[in-house]
């Protein structure tokens, strides 16, 4: 079978065919189209991400991008000393104030429909919720948010499209008003510091803690962006961080939400179990998250000649993790394919493993767990009103555009 692995058709709905025909016919297999190696397998993407001294990522993780993406894109020791300062801004006591937001806002989004019996689950709930979230960690105002919205979408909008001038173009645009943006919101914090992830992230940069990471020849950024000034915020620690901040919370989170629902009305039997029992809900959000996958790949970098699954690879040369592979790999799940919401030990590799593991992890967790209580709640009868959801197939993420939903009185009418 000929798969080539960087071009977004692959993953349309026959997708999980390819992966198993890989997993049990060439696990680690050599796509020549794209030129690199794909692994498959949960026992591979483990061993690999695990290796970040052999496989590093400092040679960037999504394969062809022009610019870096933070700390995803480094290695150690840089990676974990600015790992470790990122963290203090995800304690658990501001996940918990985020909960407490995040509720409020899907009790909002969730009666804004309500009355209709009817609307579509991914512009009405998945896309805002996330969106929603990041902005109160980012400290967006409420009444920019809109642009905020866009500028994710203009941003995301290139992923993929790196030879494609006017793509680059319009992602660059969003990317400059986006930072020019930010240092608003860094003066405001500059002078009123709070007790916040960019107050933190501000001191730090004001001590050296942060700073330029030019290691990418900025003319060649600058060439793909469009300008040397956006090149030039291009190599800011703290600005590549709040862009990264921006692109991994929203992308990832609303695709699990949309997915996850999708999973719960196309399994009944499993969502009523949910009804009778919601103290399940934490560990059904785990099992959600594995079933859709909504990161597709990231890639390492040989920093030598290796071996593999028999195969040598050259140093240099990149391997895509594919991570829904590993997360429906029949060594590992019993029955990798059903959704079982009660599913434990749930092993799963959707936020990656080693020292680049998710750092929003935990917020992801929350957002679909809080999401489902309150869509359970609100919604039981909850089923689609025009079919499974529309699917733009996309290399980073599984994207729903569209989900049409019927609950309560639509539904009985
Ligand atoms: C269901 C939702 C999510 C999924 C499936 C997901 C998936 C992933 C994966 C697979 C990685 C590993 C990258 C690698 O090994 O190269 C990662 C890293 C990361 N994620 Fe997430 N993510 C999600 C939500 C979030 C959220 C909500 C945030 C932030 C608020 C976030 C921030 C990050 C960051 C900063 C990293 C880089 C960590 C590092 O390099 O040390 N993610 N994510």
């Amino acid at each position: 079978m000929q798969i080539n692995f960087l071009d977004p058709a692959t993953y349309d709905a026959g997708m999980w065919d390819r992966f198993r025909w890989c997993r049990e016919n060439d696990p680690l297999y050599w796509d020549e189209a794209s030129g690199l190696f794909v692994a498959t397998t949960h026992a591979d993407i483990t061993y690999i991400s695990k290796n970040s001294q052999l496989f590093c990522s400092a040679e960037g993780t999504r394969p062809g991008m022009p610019t870096k993406l933070s700390i995803i894109d480094m290695d150690e020791p840089r990676h974990g000393q600015l790992r470790g300062l990122i963290n203090k801004g995800f304690s658990p006591r501001m996940v918990g104030k985020l909960e407490e937001y995040f509720r409020r806002m899907t009790i909002e989004a969730i009666e804004s429909v309500a009355d209709k019996g009817h609307c579509d689950f991914v512009a009405d709930i998945s896309v805002p919720l996330p969106l929603q979230l990041i902005a109160e960690l980012i400290g967006i105002e409420k009444s920019d948010r809109d642009t905020f919205h866009r500028w994710s979408d203009e941003m995301m909008f290139g992923e993929g499209k790196w030879d494609d001038a006017e793509a680059m173009a319009v992602a660059g645009n969003a990317f400059a008003e986006y930072v020019e943006y930010l240092q608003k919101v860094f003066e405001d914090r500059r002078a009123n510091p709070k007790e916040d992830l960019v107050s933190l992230l501000l001191s730090a940069k004001d001590e050296g803690l942060l700073g330029d990471s030019r290691d990418l020849a900025s003319s060649d950024i600058a060439a793909k962006l469009g300008s040397e000034e956006a090149a030039d915020m291009a190599t800011d620690e703290l600005l590549m961080f709040m862009v990264a901040l921006l692109v991994a919370g929203n992308e990832t989170t609303r695709n699990a939400i949309s997915g996850g629902m999708s999973a719960l009305i196309e399994n009944p039997g499993e969502r009523q179990k949910l009804i009778d029992n919601p103290d399940l809900i934490p560990l059904a959000a785990d099992e959600l998250i594995r079933y859709v996958s909504p990161v597709i790949s990231f890639a390492r970098t040989a920093t030598q000649d290796t071996e593999l699954r028999g195969k040598a690879i050259a140093k240099g040369q990149k391997v895509l993790m594919v991570y829904p592979s590993a997360n429906r790999d029949e060594a590992v799940f019993d029955a990798p394919d059903t959704l079982k919401l009660d599913r434990s030990p749930n092993p799963h590799l959707a936020f990656g493993i080693g020292n680049h593991f998710c750092l929003g992890a935990n917020l992801a967790r929350m957002e679909v767990r809080v999401v489902v209580e309150e869509v359970l709640r609100r919604m039981p009868d909850i089923e689609y009103a025009a079919g499974p959801p529309s699917m733009h197939p996309h290399g980073l993420v599984r994207a729903y555009t569209s989900m049409p939903i019927n609950y309560g009185t639509a539904r009985a009418a």
